[in-house]
């Protein structure tokens, strides 16, 4: 697919693409000749197999649980494919490292933390015996109601190809990776039959880009098909998807899987559209398919080409050679301790008025620990995405951790509605600490979609009355979504956002309690003030339309202000954002716009921030956002410390796509960038041209 940057390009530029291609070739030579040998190979490999060979390789073996695995060719070295889930640990396995949920990394906004998590789940998944992970899942989050968004990244395009990409470059450093589901899956309830339609430019930019980066930047291995259909084929035997987009257009040569049994609904229309492996099980694929050969409805070519993406990976991802499996990365102490740091990472401080937190251990006697919640394993939903660590940190335990050796009295309250002596203990308290949030009984997999963002009354209530008798009150949310707080958000001085916060969040929370670190997540969602300010979510309907905005590009474009907006997040320190400086570099499709601004902790103690650039596009001839994320960087620093964010924007990240053309266009604009800490609070900007 071309970008149109329509500029003249002189002979200076052309003598810089001319030394920039020799520098390419001289580079690319020694990875160009493996890949030859790498292709020869598969071709002499491929031609060895008969025809049952192949198209045993084709569908799973019909393993009833993880590692489902795939056939190989024993005869001639082939081995199986093993897959395990994903996204949140290894599931082949009890006792792998259960990390925070997607949502609460993407709150990271920390892509160099996602590439060790992808790294240690990678490792984790060569050591339970499999080589395929089913991750990670980078469905754009059209609503929060939607029953899998806490295994996602957010709903922001930009949010979902930076984590995802770093995911899966980490995760294939081990094994291979299978990004799911493609796609616009983002309905539960009806997810094996509804049909998405969506217009060609929504596709094209909103539901596709990030699948795009993982396949591209990142290499993927392998991609996942999603149940639901997308403009009236189902994604397993979606032509227009699988073999034209992403096949064809993006060139990806590894191999596509469907989702599990209701993935696949055909032989030959599947065969044809790309699909290369049924999974788990040969119900439309084996036999059938073998039929579908003979009877000339299914070109042999076909097979070959789905074995040959088979093929190609199990080489280059060495699964031919004995490989050492080390089983003591599993739940390692260095993996636990990610964990931690990734859980921590994710919570956003919503609220801290008055400098309710962090607590002070040295000043506190007693501590009241409040809800059913506090001390209950609540780390996500009992879907695919479950994982059996063998033990699990609750807020509790973490708060009880931090206080041991000092002279606090942790008193634990574990009910949601309080007892009359409960109020005196409360009351009691230097500070309280409430815990509330949705579970797995609210939604998930298997579950179904959430039913309403809000806390249930029970819970609310609990929030309310302890904030009453209490005024440091502190409220710890448990989700994978977004929850609706108009109800009782006024009421307590301090809220963080702990999301489903993995096997070690009972200490990642109490770290950041305790100020031991600083709050530095940012939204990956908008959390809006009530679902009415949120397009429909019809999960109920055969057919839903999908239009171009959801989420902050909704709000923003409806003019509606959000609890709290994407991107939010507060901290113990504070920052200064200054000396803004916007350029043009690069040649060709490669031009970018390289935003860089100095950030300084302007506090007292240490800190991350996350420089946030935005562009908008005044005079575009077609409908844009008014505002969208186009990169980002996570800044550590000390008080006191500056440091420069260097925010790189390629060109046709700004491209639009072109429906009549069907080619991605880069407008001649006055592009404005847009820089601060969220997507309402930007008080740096500047114009750049794209020449
Ligand atoms: C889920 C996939 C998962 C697969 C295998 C399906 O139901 O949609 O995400 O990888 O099961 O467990």
């Amino acid at each position: 697919m071309s970008y149109l940057n329509l500029r003249t390009c002189g002979v200076a530029c052309a003598n810089v693409i001319v030394a920039a291609l020799i520098g390419l070739l001289a580079l690319g030579c020694d990875q160009t000749s493996e890949d030859a040998n790498l292709e020869t190979r598969v071709d002499e490999l491929v031609a060895e197999m008969t025809l049952e060979e192949k198209v045993a390789q084709m569908a799973g073996a019909g393993s009833e649980q993880a590692p489902y695995s795939v056939p190989g060719v024993p005869r001639l070295g082939i081995p199986t494919l093993e897959t395990t889930d994903g996204p949140r640990g290894v599931g082949a396995q009890q006792g792998t490292t259960q990390f925070p949920v997607g949502m609460a990394r993407g709150a990271s906004w920390d892509p160099e933390l996602e590439l060790r998590v992808g790294q240690a789940m990678g490792l984790e998944t060569r050591a339970a015996g499999a080589n395929v992970l089913l991750a990670p899942t980078i469905n754009n989050l059209r609503h929060p109601r939607w029953g899998r968004g806490q295994e996602t990244y957010g709903e922001d395009v930009h949010l979902l190809k930076r984590m995802g990409v770093a995911f899966v470059q980490g995760a294939q450093e081990h094994a291979m990776a299978s990004v799911k589901h493609l796609a616009a899956y983002s309905i539960q309830n009806t997810r094996f039959d509804v049909d998405v339609l969506v217009d060609e430019r929504t596709l094209r930019e909103i539901y596709l880009p990030h699948f795009r980066a993982a396949v591209q930047e990142a290499g993927a291995a392998s991609v996942m098909t999603a149940y639901n259909q997308v403009n009236g084929l189902y994604c397993g035997e979606n032509e227009y998807l699988v073999r034209q987009i992403l096949k064809d257009e993006w060139r990806f040569d590894g191999f596509v899987i469907s989702d599990w049994f209701l993935g696949t609904r055909s032989t030959v229309p599947a065969a044809l559209a790309g699909l290369d492996i049924e999974m788990p099980a040969p119900r439309f694929f084996g036999d059938a398919l073998l039929d579908a050969v003979e009877s000339g409805d299914v070109p042999p070519e076909r097979i070959d080409d789905a074995v040959k993406r088979i093929v190609r990976k199990k080489l280059a991802f060495n699964l031919d050679e004995p490989s050492a499996v080390d089983e003591s990365v599993i739940a390692s102490d260095a993996h636990l301790q990610l964990a931690q740091e990734a859980a921590r990472s994710g919570v956003v401080l919503l609220k801290n008025e008055g400098d309710a937190l962090p607590l002070d251990r040295q000043g506190l006697t007693r501590l009241a620990v409040v809800g059913s919640l506090a001390d209950t394993p609540n780390t996500g939903d009992t879907g695919s995405s479950d994982t059996s660590p063998s033990f699990i940190v609750t807020p509790l335990e973490g708060i009880e951790d931090a206080v041991a050796g000092d002279d606090v009295v942790v008193d634990h309250i574990g009910r949601d509605v309080l007892e009359p002596a409960d109020r005196d203990v409360i009351e009691q308290a230097d500070a309280a600490v409430v815990v509330a949030g949705f579970t797995a009984t609210d939604t998930g997999e298997f579950v179904g979609d959430l039913e309403t963002l809000a806390l249930s009354p029970e819970r609310e209530n609990l929030i309310k009355e302890v904030a009453a008798l209490n005024p440091r009150t502190i409220v710890v949310l448990q989700s994978g979504t977004a929850i609706t707080m108009g109800g009782w958000i006024a009421e307590p001085p301090a809220v963080l956002m702990s999301w489903y916060s993995g096997q070690m969040g009972g200490h990642g929370i109490a770290d950041l309690l305790f100020g031991d670190a600083s709050p530095a997540g940012k939204l990956p969602l908008t959390i809006p003030r009530s679902e009415t300010d949120l397009p429909p979510f019809d999960n109920e309907s055969e057919e839903v339309t999908y239009s171009y905005f959801h989420g902050y590009r909704h709000v923003d474009r409806e003019g509606l202000d959000p609890e709290f907006e994407f991107g939010f997040g507060l901290s113990y320190t504070t920052f200064s954002l200054d000396n803004l400086q916007v350029e043009t570099t690069g040649v060709g499709d490669e031009d970018a716009v390289r935003v860089s601004v100095d950030v300084t902790n302007t506090g007292t103690t240490a800190g991350a921030e996350v420089a946030q650039a935005y562009v908008s596009y005044p005079g575009s001839s077609v409908e844009r956002a008014n505002l969208e994320l186009k990169g980002f960087q996570k800044v550590f620093l000390e008080s006191g410390e500056t440091k420069t964010a260097s925010i790189e924007i390629p060109l046709r990240d700004l491209a639009y796509f072109d429906v009549s053309t069907r080619a991605w266009v880069i407008e001649p604009l006055e592009y404005r960038v847009h820089v601060g800490t969220s997507s309402r609070d930007l008080p740096l900007s500047d114009n750049f041209r794209a020449r």
